[in-house]
This record gives C-alpha cells, sequence and structure tokens, in this order.
C-alpha cells in the first residue's frame, strides 16, 4: 500500500500545467465506440478512470493506440459488448455508465456493471438515466446481481424529455444514446457544466447534430452515423481550482496555465471575497496570497453555480481563514467526509446535515488522515500542504482517480510530497 507523506508549512510558487478534464473525458472515451474511422482525441489526462475505461473500450475489441503522452487513437471494427473481462473493470468506476449511453445509441442494446466509484452522498440515483432511455424507446432491466441491461428492440426514437433534477451524468448519456435516434430528442432541464458541451462538441465534431450544449434545453436530430475525426478535450476545471486552492491555503503566487478562465470565475470570485489576487490572462490564471484569508459563505449549485468538486478544497482553505465560514452543499446530500480529517489536523469544523460551520484557525498542524473520496482526499493534501509538520494520507489510490503526475506537479511548485509504501 501506498501513502502520500507531506512536509508542510511552505508557500507554493512556480507554475503549473493543467490536464484535460476528467469528468469530460469519462464520457468521451465510451463515446469513441459510436465512431465509424479512426477517432483521435487529444489532451486525455492519464489518470486511472480514463485508463480504465480505455481498457474496457479494447476488451470489447477496440483498437486503441496511443500516439503520444496525451493522445489516443481509436478504431471501431467490429465488437463484442458482453465479457465478464470487461464487467470487472466497469466495477471498478461510476462512469462506466456511459457506456449504457453509447452502446445503446450506436447498437440498439448494452449491458454494463452497475457502477462504483466515489460513494460520498450514501445513494447516488440513477433513475434519471433510466427515465431518458425509457422516453426514447429502450426497456431497462437492473438485476440483483449488479447489472443493467437496456435493449430498445424497435431502435429509439426521438422524444421530449424533461429531466426532473439537473444532472450531468443523466444529460450525457441520454444525449449519447439520442444521437442515433430517428427524429428530434429535446432535453430540457438539463445540465449545463463545461464537459456537458465539451461532450457535445465532440459528437458534433464526428458529424452529430446536437444545439444548445451549455443552455438548460439541448435538441438533438439524429444522424445515420458519426465519421472519424480528431477532438481535443477541455482543460479540467476542477484541477484547476484545486491548485488555486493550494495557493489561497499556503500563500505564495502560483501561475496556473492551460486553463479556460471562464470556468473558474466561480471559484476565483470566492477566492477573491477570501482576500486572494486572481489575474485572468487568456489560457492561465495567477493566484497570489500573501495577507490574511478572511471567512466567507458558499453554496454548491449545478453550473454555473459553485461546484460541489470544489467543496471540500475550499473547506480546507477556509480552516485557515480569519472567523467563521459557511458552506452549503447543494447538489449531494452529504459531501463532508473530511471534516473528522480535517479537525484531526486542528481545524474547528461543525456539520449540521447539508451545511458545515468552519470556524478558521490561525494554523493546521499535521497528523495522519485518510481520503474518504477523491475531493475530499484533494482537500487533505492542501490541508497538509498548509499544515505545519509532517501529514500522511493513506487511500491515496482514490485521490489518484482525479488528479494527474499529483506528486510531480505538487513538488515542481516547491510542495514537499513523497509516496510511501506501507504495510497495512
Ligand atoms: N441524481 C438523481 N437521479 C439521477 C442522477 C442524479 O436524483 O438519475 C441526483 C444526485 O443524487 C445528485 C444530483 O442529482 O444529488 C447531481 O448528480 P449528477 O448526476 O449531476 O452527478 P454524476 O453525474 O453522478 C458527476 C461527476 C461528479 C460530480 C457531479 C456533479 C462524473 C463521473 N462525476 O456525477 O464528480 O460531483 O457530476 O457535478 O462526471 C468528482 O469528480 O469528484 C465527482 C464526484
Amino acid at each position: 500500500m501506498e501513502k502520500y507523506v507531506i512536509h508542510g508549512g511552505k508557500p507554493l510558487h512556480g507554475e503549473v500545467t493543467i490536464s484535460g478534464a476528467k469528468n469530460a473525458a469519462v464520457a468521451i472515451v465510451p463515446a469513441a465506440l459510436m465512431v465509424d474511422g479512426p477517432c483521435i482525441i487529444e489532451n486525455v489526462p492519464d489518470i486511472v478512470d480514463v485508463k480504465l475505461q480505455f481498457e474496457i473500450l479494447k476488451e470489447m475489441g477496440v483498437k486503441v493506440t496511443q500516439l503520444d503522452a496525451t493522445t489516443f487513437q481509436t478504431e471501431n471494427n467490429g465488437v463484442e459488448l458482453e465479457s465478464e473481462a470487461m464487467f470487472r473493470r466497469m466495477r471498478r468506476l461510476r462512469a462506466s455508465y456511459y457506456f449504457i449511453g453509447a452502446e445503446l445509441g450506436r447498437y440498439g442494446r448494452a449491458k454494463v456493471a452497475m457502477p462504483g466509484g466515489c460513494n460520498f452522498g450514501g445513494i447516488r440515483p440513477i433513475d434519471q438515466h433510466i427515465m431518458g432511455f425509457e422516453k426514447l424507446g429502450a426497456f431497462v432491466r437492473v438485476d440483483n446481481d449488479g447489472y443493467i441491461t437496456v435493449i430498445a428492440p424497435e431502435g429509439l426514437k426521438g422524444r421530449h424529455i424533461y429531466f426532473d433534477v439537473v444532472t450531468v451524468g443523466a444529460t450525457m448519456n441520454v444525449m449519447l444514446a439520442a444521437v442515433f435516434a430517428k427524429g428530434q430528442t429535446v432535453m430540457e432541464n438539463v445540465a449545463k457544466e463545461p464537459h456537458i458541451v465539451d461532450l457535445a462538441n465532440f459528437l458534433n465534431q464526428m458529424g452529430a447534430d446536437i444545439r444548445g450544449a451549455g443552455t438548460d434545453k439541448i435538441t438533438i436530430t439524429g444522424v445515420e452515423r458519426l465519421h472519424g475525426g480528431t477532438y481535443s478535450i477541455i482543460p479540467d476545471q476542477i484541477e484547476a481550482g484545486t491548485y488555486m486552492a493550494a495557493a489561497a491555503a499556503c500563500g505564495g503566487d502560483l501561475l496556473i496555465k492551460n486553463v479556460i478562465p471562464k470556468h473558474l470565475e466561480c471559484i476565483s470570485t470566492k477566492l477573491e471575497d477570501m482576500g486572494v489576487l486572481i489575474e485572468e490572462y487568456d489560457d492561465s490564471v495567477r493566484v497570489k496570497r500573501c495577507g490574511v484569508l478572511r471567512h466567507t459563505t458558499l453554496k454548491t449549485r449545478p453550473y454555473p453555480g459553485f461546484p460541489t468538486d470544489m467543496q471540500p478544497q475550499m473547506a480546507a482553505v477556509m480552516c485557515l481563514a480569519d472567523g467563521t465560514s459557511h458552506i452549503t452543499e447543494g447538489v449531494w446530500a452529504s459531501r463532508f467526509r473530511y471534516a473528522d480529517e480535517l479537525e484531526s489536523m486542528g481545524a474547528h469544523i461543525k456539520v449540521f446535515k447539508e451545511t458545515a460551520i468552519i470556524d478558521g484557525v490561525p494554523e493546521l498542524r499535521g497528523a495522519d488522515v485518510v481520503a474518504p473520496d477523491l475531493r475530499a482526499g484533494a482537500a487533505l493534501v492542501i490541508a497538509g500542504l498548509a499544515a505545519y509538520g509532517r501529514t500522511t494520507i493513506s487511500q491515496i489510490g482514490l485521490i489518484e482517480r482525479g488528479y494527474e503526475n499529483l506528486i510531480q506537479k505538487v513538488t515542481a511548485i516547491g510542495g514537499d510530497i513523497r509516496l510511501e509504501e506501507f504495510v497495512d
């Protein structure tokens, strides 16, 4: 087993380059299954979840070639949709549900192993995915043994779909299925996150007809086939935000490169409220903090609201702010599993249902902590980098699901973090 060992208390300086967006990549890679001919995907993040998606494609029989560090080519010359090896890999990540939309769209049937992944919010329902597939004319069966089977014996037909909940996963999954549905599909009350727009742009680049992505109404006119092409995944909003939060917590002066500043505005504004200096350039942001951090209030909401996936990292910053900060989590029922870990580092956090109240402390101290999930783990890395003394973080596999080359990137900006083997 491995853990991170961090000696904190050092400001961060220099430059860090952000990788491709995880939550776009985990949908775009399965979507490659829908493409005829060579499909080249650039700016692919080198993270466990995306590697697993490519492994699943390979198990199916898709030819996957890595062209360089961040570019992959896929070619679907005929696939086998069901194999035990494939199902074993699917069970290891929640985003495997995007194979339903891609397989159903292309082949009129899909079978996937039930999703796993971060489980911070208790049950993570997929009723909206199922509702969308059924509206398009598919039959869905969820088995007790962990499989979801979806079939559309008469093909999919474009329909009007109104989502009861704004959900990223269902918006992307039903969008995938509707690409080849006959006629027009109109999806309303959909999610607007940058990765929704990225998936639509990818599919359109390959010949789909999707309009309105990024608004709350998406219209899809079915096409016969997708042709090959090249597409570059957008930079990861949350990875960028995590380094912004790290610079705020530790102090220093960091240039964060390969970002879309517009996607970071909600995070930049909140950090500015806290007294952090943010400068925006065309494709980078500079984050500088030398003075005291001020307390603030934040509520997570679907985009363009403050992203839930940045809430734990901001909590780590709030732990060091002057005064009392408040967080209201508006997306996941409970996402405060970092609270006990941060408390063991000297933080003062009280959690009441969907709210956390954080009384800032002058400093955090190193401790032995456990990453409860991906973003909570990122919050612990930030806290460890800012804290005085030695912090160890175990269960780092959860963190590495979402952050490419974390050790190398943090070390390059002056953080003292290394990997250590230990016996459980
Ligand atoms: N929901 C339903 N029914 C559904 C689907 C969702 O009620 O059928 C509810 C959920 O319970 C939740 C809300 O809708 O309260 C939002 O869920 P959403 O479907 O948007 O989340 P997701 O697609 O499962 C993705 C990201 C998460 C991120 C959320 C919200 C991936 C693989 N995961 O999850 O990312 O928190 O959107 O933005 O894209 C992360 O990166 O750390 C992460 C957890």
